[in-house]
């Protein structure tokens, strides 16, 4: 197959850029830009062919549907048919944020955002950069995240560029992301609410809303329900494994000493490590997600064998579900 995707130089900028991005999304370009969870990879999603060249730029299966992301609740009808009032009750209670929500697709928009699929996967970013982009362009936006397929997440404009540049003509920074892991995905379509992908809204936050909600994002299943979750994620360019206790954490670095190893793990943690090499995720729960990509993607650029502190049993709760699950991605 002959390749769509142009050479071109990449230029980094910031909200003085904001206008060109959005002209480049019209013209069915596709352009970078900061989140809140991590950065996107956008195009018009109204565009099939726009959409079409994500998938070739990421290197991302052509059967892994994109995220929609819309300015306001009220752009919902322009992508989703049959929204539930449970929807709307979402939105008002969590966007702008980090929660995506599956719903119905409206026939108009183009089988290759979802793959393929009925429905699409629907949110509202935080992030105003990301906000202004999708109402200046005037379209909703379908973007991945900003990363080759595969590989670490992007949580700041260096690391998208890093992947992309000479690929894509624009990338916004809008600063280092905020939340650090991607959203919650949620499918609404089913006759009871199921979390595809943990993120920082929880289930215990969705339980609020919703009441019932089965939590399906467990990564032992043996059918994946969302298309992304049968491949493989956040892959480190070296070999990565994670243990729990200070205990096995100190074990397995001693014994893969020649590998050049590190620990990546909770700041607390340090003290007891002594003089071995030690990125640290920072102090509070919000700290260990907003920094986790950044340590992982530091950690395979400067040493060949990486350690991560792995935070809880199988059934943690709150933003360490989301957090554990990227881990357990990363050094499987
Ligand atoms: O925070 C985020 O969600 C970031 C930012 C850029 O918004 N985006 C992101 O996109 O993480 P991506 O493509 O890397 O991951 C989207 C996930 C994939 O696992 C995909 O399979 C799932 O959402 N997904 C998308 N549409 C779906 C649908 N209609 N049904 C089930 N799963 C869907
Ligand atoms: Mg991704």
């Amino acid at each position: 197959m002959t390749s769509n995707i142009k050479p071109c130089k990449t230029i980094v900028g910031g909200i003085d850029k904001i206008e060109d991005a959005a002209f480049l999304i019209k013209s069915g370009r596709v352009v970078a830009f900061p989140t809140e969870t991590v950065y996107g990879l956008g195009a018009n999603a109204f565009d099939s062919q726009a959409v079409a060249s994500i998938y070739e730029i990421k290197g991302r299966p052509q059967d892994n549907p994109f995220i929609v992301h819309i300015a306001d609740v009220d752009d919902l009808d322009r992508v989703a048919r049959c929204v539930p009032s449970a929807a709307i009750d979402l939105f008002e209670s969590f966007s702008p944020g980090p929660l995506t929500i599956v719903l119905k697709k409206r026939h108009e928009l183009p089988d290759v955002v979802t793959a393929g699929l009925d429905t699409v996967g629907i949110r509202i970013p935080a992030h105003i950069m990301a906000r202004q982009l999708i109402k200046l362009a005037g379209v909703p936006i379908a973007a991945p995240s900003a990363n080759i397929s595969g590989r670490i997440s992007p949580t700041s404009a260096m690391h998208v560029f890093e992947y992309f540049n000479g690929k894509i003509p624009l990338i916004l920074d809008g600063g280092e992301s905020q939340v650090g892991i991607e959203s919650t995905v949620l499918d609404l379509t089913k006759s009871v609410p199921i979390i595809l992908r943990p993120g920082s809204i929880t289930l215990g936050d969705l339980k609020e809303v919703l009441g019932d909600v089965f939590d399906n994002s467990s990564i032992e299943q043996n059918k994946p329900e969302s298309p992304g979750a049968k491949y493989r994620h956040y892959a480190p360019q070296c070999p990565a494994v994670c243990a729990k206790s200070i205990q096995s954490i100190i074990e397995i670095y001693d014994s893969n000493i020649d590998k050049c190893p590190v620990i990546i793990g909770a700041e607390h943690i340090k003290d007891k490590l002594g003089e071995r090499a030690f990125l640290s995720l920072g102090q509070t729960s919000n700290d260990h997600a907003r920094t986790l990509f950044s340590m992982l993607r530091r950690a395979e650029q400067h040493y060949q064998y990486i350690i991560v502190q792995y935070f809880d049993d199988d059934n943690a709760t709150g933003i360490y579900a989301g957090l554990n699950n990227r881990i357990i991605k990363a050094t499987r």
